[in-house]
């Protein structure tokens, strides 16, 4: 089997490229370990900037995001009794967020590949990938547990965290930035029209809690528990009353519905560098993981495939090798900028049991802070809405 740029993983970022390259008429194959069912049913965040919205319109797989997408001009800051409405449009020149499930984008781009009869193959995982320092890399995969080789001019390493793409990357290159956040959520979704317009971001002494949401009829709510919880030590009574704690605010109630799935993540701040060696490029969660505080890691991923898609575009169009040569650096600044707010404001929200008393002191002036001071708000919905540089 041969193509130009063999892609592995069919999460959004794999995805989405296999989109972008087919628009601009460069052939692909995508390899995804999990079948197709799973993929479509992973639960995960659903923030999406401008920018993220953008790039999936101009891929042609926002119709139903443009139907179903709940625009967002703001998010609840809540701690102590007080609850501060940040706005976003009136700080940022107009900017806003849309809220759409990561799901329903990998849905719809499944659906938009399958139909433009894409080389697209689930259960089928990379267990080799070769010759990347040269200029005919190959990729070895199982069908049918039968091992293939794909051959190729460029591979796109977007099969997550715990993918083999990042491996390949000789390890006296490759160098490697975590900070593992002593903290995990637990996520529900619940069949419940949302007790809130904009999102809440909660602070207690208990926890942090956000109540979010994926329609009008359901919500999604997490709350901060240890990095070892087990889900069979939350029943439902006891996730709705800590939520109803932890999001309590004088004149305001939440309200309670069946819940539908619920699970643990842990949370953790990764970084690979560089992001690119000889022939292979990393693309989203294979390179770099936020904390989900900032509601970053969809919109890295989306960023990334963007500029590897034009990068991509520019080799096998127009022979220049610049904007491949240059793809790790450009992707790397938007990365930093995303790490720093997500651990920031992981550590804004969250509570620390280990914290002295002086850091938790600290920790609310920081938070009176944050809510009082328009310029901090303004720093606030600048980064959440997708910081973007002059240059
Ligand atoms: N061969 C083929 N596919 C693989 C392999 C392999 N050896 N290893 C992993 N994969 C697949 C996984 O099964 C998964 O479907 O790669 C895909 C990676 O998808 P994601 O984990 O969704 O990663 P990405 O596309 O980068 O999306 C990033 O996911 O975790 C969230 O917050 C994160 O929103 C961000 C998004
Ligand atoms: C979500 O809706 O799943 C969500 C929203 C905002 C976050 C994290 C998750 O910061």
């Amino acid at each position: 089997m041969r193509t130009r740029v063999a892609i592995i993983g069919a999460g959004p970022a794999g995805l989405l490229l296999s989109q972008l390259l087919h628009d601009r008429g460069i052939d692909a194959v995508l390899l995804e370990a999990r079948d197709r069912e799973y993929c479509e049913h992973r639960q995960r965040a659903g923030m999406l900037e401008q920018a993220t919205v953008d790039v999936l319109r101009e891929a042609g797989a926002a119709d139903r995001l443009d139907r179903e997408g709940l625009v967002h001009h703001g998010i609840h800051l809540r701690y102590a009794g007080r609850d501060r409405h940040i706005d976003f449009p009136s700080r940022t020149g107009g900017r806003s967020v849309t809220v759409y499930g990561q799901t329903e984008i990998v849905k719809d781009l499944i659906a938009k590949r399958v139909a433009q009869g894409a080389r697209m193959y689930f259960d089928a995982p990379v267990t080799a990938i070769e010759g990347i320092d040269g200029d005919a890399p190959r990729v070895r995969f199982l069908r049918d547990g039968v091992e293939e080789v794909l051959e190729c001019d460029l591979v796109a390493g977007c099969d997550g965290f715990h993918g083999v793409s990042r491996g390949a990357i000789p390890a006296d290159v490759l160098k490697t930035y975590e900070r593992v956040h002593p903290f995990a959520w637990l996520g529900i979704l619940a069949d419940v029209a949302p007790s809130t317009d904009d999102l809440i971001y909660a602070h207690s002494e208990r926890g942090f809690a956000l109540h979010s949401m994926r329609s009008r009829a359901v919500s999604r709510l997490y709350l901060q528990v240890d990095p070892d919880a087990d889900l069979a030590d939350w029943p439902d009574e006891r996730i709705w009353a800590e939520l109803r704690e932890r999001l309590a605010l004088p004149g305001w109630t939440l309200d309670e519905g069946p819940i539908r799935e619920r699970s643990i993540t842990p949370m953790r701040s990764f970084v690979a560098e560089p992001m690119s060696f000889g022939r292979l490029f990393l693309a989203g969660d294979a390179a770099h993981i936020v904390p989900p505080t900032g509601a970053k890691g969809l919109n890295l991923a989306v960023a990334d495939v963007r500029v590897l898609a034009r990068a991509c575009g520019e080799f096998f169009l127009a022979g220049s090798r610049a904007g491949l040569d240059g793809y790790s650096d450009a992707c790397l600044r938007r990365v930093w900028r995303a790490e720093q707010f997500s651990s920031w404001m992981t550590t804004l929200l969250h509570a620390r049991v280990d914290a002295s008393g002086f850091d938790r002191r600290c920790q609310e002036a920081e938070l009176a802070y944050v809510a009082d001071s328009s310029a901090a708000m303004d720093s606030l919905a600048e980064n959440y809405v997708g910081y973007t540089w002059a240059d």
